[in-house]
């Protein structure tokens, strides 16, 4: 036999070798909480995209069960789901026992409505804070390598310089919902210190909007919606009769508010990025916190305008009087996170306020049919 045939086959048999070590490679796991709400599904598409394991916690309370088929039709994966509440200690360390080969986890679950956590503060300081307490503890006893925080940028209130930087003072909160992500972060960092070989990302969004591009997976409030976009395409498909525009006599360019709204895709991809920084050791302090937006600054106007555009709708809508509490204008720096985690959002408002459309046109339509049935 030739010298180079001897190399070729002995190549081949390397190549072979290396499918094979590959094949019976554990696959990376990741536990996702609140992994069927709307920026944990998403999040879950991207993981699974990227060839990692996905398990879910959700107790359902504010996500549909049928949100696994959606997000099974996109990836042709149905990750695992185990339904329950994380603030139930037992239940929750009964299922790091049987999980116990979890190499990280992006903690998503959690009350989010501003207003309804003003009416019902305690409801949203034992959700929030005693499932956060429940995962740290098991972090703790199972040598897991890390967690991503979904964090706010509600904790930085009406900044004193814009764009927000992630050092910017953290303003007293306006709501018990800011102030259980605020004292989060402060249990983390707590935590942090005398586990240092556990390590945590905190990332705190801008406003997080739109839907996959299949349609298959996007917002679902319950109710009234609070947020803009769900109002606005709610109101496109009819089912509301008017949006409310809160204000137009602020200190801004056309009087109404600004904020810095990102697409969620975009916000699911960061946390790929922020877990494979937790996994590859690749943080350069123990506790990190990053901004997530894309930099620009929208008024209400200007998302009103960019969706009719995108989608062909007139929207109807009137100005109303100023909604208490809200922000005059904030919207993120982001070169931190663009630097330090490489990543960027890159989806267009247009396409992004589209997506949101297509899925409200999708899911009503499917539901209509599944009514008639
Ligand atoms: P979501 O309500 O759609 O998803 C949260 C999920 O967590 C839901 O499916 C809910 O059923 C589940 N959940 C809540 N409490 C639970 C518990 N105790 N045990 C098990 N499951 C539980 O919300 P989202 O918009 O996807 O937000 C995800 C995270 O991001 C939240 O922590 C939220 O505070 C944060 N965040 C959201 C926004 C936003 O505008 N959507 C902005 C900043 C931060
Ligand atoms: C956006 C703009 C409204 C509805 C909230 C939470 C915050 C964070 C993101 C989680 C504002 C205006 C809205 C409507 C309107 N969530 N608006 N008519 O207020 O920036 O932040 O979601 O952490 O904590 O407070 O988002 O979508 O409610 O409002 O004119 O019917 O749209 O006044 O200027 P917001 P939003």
């Amino acid at each position: 036999m030739s010298k180079s045939v001897a190399k070729i086959k002995n190549i081949k048999l390397i190549n072979i070798r290396q499918i094979l070590k590959y094949k019976h490679m554990k696959k990376t796991k990741i536990l996702v909480t609140g992994g069927t709400g709307y920026i944990g599904s998403h999040t879950v598409v991207e993981l699974q995209n990227k060839g990692f394991e996905v398990v879910i916690v959700d107790n359902l309370s504010n996500s549909h069960i049928e949100v696994l088929d959606g997000i099974t039709e996109i990836t042709g994966i149905r990750p695992t789901f185990e339904q329950f509440d994380l603030c139930d200690s037992e239940k929750t360390k009964n299922f790091f026992t049987k999980h116990n080969d979890i190499d990280a986890i992006i903690h998503f679950a959690a009350f989010k409505a501003v207003g309804e956590s003003v009416e019902k503060p305690l409801m949203y300081y034992r959700n929030n804070l005693d499932s956060l307490i429940n995962i740290l503890e098991n972090i703790q006893l199972s040598g897991i390598k890390g967690l991503v925080f979904s964090s706010s940028c509600t904790v930085y209130g009406q900044p004193d310089e814009l764009p927000v930087t992630e050092i910017a003072p953290i303003q007293k909160a306006m709501s018990p919902y800011g102030n259980t992500k605020q004292i989060a972060e402060e249990i983390i960092t707590d935590f942090i210190n005398v586990n240092p070989n556990s390590k945590a990302i905190a990332l705190r969004y801008f406003n997080p909007i739109g839907a996959h591009k299949s349609a298959k997976i996007g917002e679902l409030p319950i109710g009234v919606p609070n947020n803009l976009v769900p109002f606005i395409t709610q109101t496109a498909i009819g089912l509301r009769e008017q949006l409310s525009v809160f204000g137009n006599d602020y200190n801004t360019v056309d009087g109404t508010c600004i904020r810095d709204y990102i697409n969620v895709v975009d916000l699911a991809k960061a946390h790929v990025v922020a877990v494979e920084r937790i996994i590859e050791n690749k943080t350069k302090f123990n506790f990190e916190v990053f901004n997530l937006g894309t930099g620009n600054g929208s008024s209400v106007f200007e998302i009103i305008n960019s969706f009719e555009k995108a989608t062909n709708q007139k929207l109807n809508y009137k100005v109303v009087a100023r909604r208490a509490g809200d922000i005059e204008k904030v919207f993120a720096d982001t070169r931190f996170a663009n630097e330090e985690l490489g990543w960027k959002a890159e989806i267009s408002l247009d396409e992004t306020l589209l997506s949101a459309w297509n899925w409200e046109k999708y899911y009503r339509a499917k539901k209509s049919l599944l009514n008639k049935e």
